[in-house]
């Protein structure tokens, strides 16, 4: 037995996600604690030499990545990202994933769907079999958000989903607002049974700007464990005969 904590099993996951980078890529830089433990350590590889561009998920993540002095570039200067790594709050072995518990999902979603690759490092406490044990974050829009909640509620019931209690965080008298300026609903569902069913569900609803499903975005999970860092990568292709 080993007496790593989740934060040092976090970090394990972070150092070895340094594996997947190479020289001259423009890199997507996830936001929270894991992913600060990757900006961190590639902040050193680049002050040993490596040359990576960042684009930041978040003001936060910004901000890191200038302290560990990696050179930014908006994401609209580019015209790709090579490889996002990001941290997330559950993952499924079918690399579906729920980010958003620090609020930064929207721009994490766009920058993830601009990458040709995105790995999510995690502990092995947010592995899951089934999505939705962690409440799922949507982000949206704060004009009419009570409506808005309610739809939300609504379209949980309707993808067959169990609980469906929702709240705003923070509370209505202190939101929580994103860097995009929206709120954020924390919708508490204890199981996803169809997250592709919900995801669509989700984005019909014109309130919503972002779920934090993230669906067919992430190819590589990199969970570090009490024994070791496992990594998780789809089965290679094998053409019919
Ligand atoms: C930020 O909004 C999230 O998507 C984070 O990536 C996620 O909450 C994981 O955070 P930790 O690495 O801090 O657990």
């Amino acid at each position: 037995m080993t007496n790593l904590t989740a934060d040092d099993r976090k970090r394990a996951a972070a150092l070895k996600a340094l594996d997947f980078i190479a020289d001259g890529q423009i890199v997507g830089l996830g936001t929270g604690s894991t992913a600060a433990h990757f900006v961190k350590a590639l902040g050193e590889r680049v002050k040993a030499g490596l040359k990576i561009t960042g684009v930041a998920t978040s003001t936060a993540a910004e901000a890191l990545a200038i302290e560990a002095g990696i050179t930014l570039v908006g994401i609209d200067e580019v015209p790709h990202i090579d490889i996002t790594v990001d941290g997330a709050d559950e993952a499924d072995r079918s690399f579906r994933l729920i980010k958003g518990g620090g609020a930064a999902h929207l721009r994490e979603k766009i920058v993830a769907a601009a990458s040709r690759r995105m790995i999510a490092i995690l502990d092995d406490s947010k592995l899951v079999d089934a999505l939705g044990r962690f409440p799922l974050p949507v982000e949206i829009v704060p004009f009419a958000c009570k409506t808005t909640l309610r739809h939300i509620a609504d379209a949980a019931v309707a993808a067959g989903c169990g609980g469906n209690f929702i709240r705003l965080r923070g509370g209505e008298a202190h939101p929580v607002i994103t860097d995009n300026g929206n709120a954020i609903a924390d919708l508490d569902c204890q199981s996803i049974p169809d997250p592709e069913a919900l995801a669509a569900a989700l984005s019909a609803i014109p309130g919503v700007v972002e779920h934090g499903l993230f669906l067919g975005l992430c190819s590589g999970l990199i969970i570090g464990t009490p024994s070791g860092v496992e990594v998780i990568e789809p089965a290679p292709h094998v053409p019919e005969a």
